[in-house]
């Protein structure tokens, strides 16, 4: 692993154009499950409690599962030592931008500016009627489904759900940057929801280096991924900084 190592930092201070694309693996040591796996957050939730024309029908019903598993456990999720060094990257000019799919604020909390959130963020409330935008911080969550104050609307996070788009600005500047990529680091994700996993493909088409830090395979791992940096995103990072600063 030291050998990769050496040889991703290598890579990476080279680059002259370098892209992380991250998913739910990187806030698990922050204590947020995973969506999959052994302990996904889909063995215990159906995820039509995300699928937008059922959330509009049943939003009620959906407030309670989104306060439980967006609210409750994100409440007090800190950035965790990978969160750090990605922050440290961006700020010593060797990352260029972070993709994540994840929703959790955690890399803006961490210090990285130039985070393209492709799955929006649930920090924020949107009123579907009037488009007013509520930080999440504004309600008190025991009180759900949280309304917009000035025409009584049920709120929805502004984090996309199943059948919704994609924001469209993440989207554009995600494959801009995938396109531009030299170098991209997948960290923490299964790959096994588009477009999001579209990126670091479109990334690998550009003739971008795929480095992936994962503990286990993902559907990135054969086909995709150069190097496979197989361990936990904190330690992983942690030894990879020893060699970029
Ligand atoms: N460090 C790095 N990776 C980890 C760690 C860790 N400590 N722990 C788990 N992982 C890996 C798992 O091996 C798995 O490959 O993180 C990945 C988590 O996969 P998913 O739960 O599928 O998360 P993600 O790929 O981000 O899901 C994509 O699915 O439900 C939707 O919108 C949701 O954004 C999410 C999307």
């Amino acid at each position: 692993m030291e050998l990769l190592i050496k040889e991703s930092a290598r890579l990476i201070k080279e680059s002259k154009f370098t892209i992380a694309f991250t998913g739910a693996g990187i806030s698990v040591e922050s204590g947020i499950p995973p969506f999959r796996g052994e302990h996904g957050l889909w063995n215990k939730y159906t995820p039509e409690v995300l699928d937008l024309s059922y959330y509009l029908n049943h939003s009620t019903e959906c407030w309670e599962y989104i306060r439980e598993i967006f609210y409750d456990f994100f409440a007090d999720a800190h950035p965790n030592k990978a969160h750090f060094v990605l922050a440290e990257m961006e700020a010593s000019g060797v990352l260029n931008s972070v993709i994540t799919q994840n929703i959790d604020n955690l890399h803006f909390e961490a210090g990285n500016k130039v985070v393209h959130e492709f799955h929006g963020n649930s920090k924020k409330l949107k009123c579907l009627k009037c488009d007013r935008v509520y930080g999440a911080d504004e309600f008190d969550f025991a009180n759900i489904p949280p309304k917009c104050v000035d025409d009584g609307e049920i709120l929805k996070p502004d984090f996309i759900f199943f059948g919704e788009g994609i924001p469209q600005e993440a989207y554009a500047n995600s494959f801009a940057d995938a396109e531009k990529a030299e170098v991209c680091i997948i960290i923490g994700s299964t790959g096994e929801v588009t477009p999001a996993s579209y990126v670091p493909r479109t990334a690998k088409q550009a003739g971008a280096t795929i480095i992936e830090i994962n503990p286990e395979e993902s559907s990135f791992t054969s086909g995709v991924t150069d190097i496979h940096l197989k361990g936990k995103a904190s330690e992983v990072l942690e030894q990879l900084a020893k060699h970029l600063f």
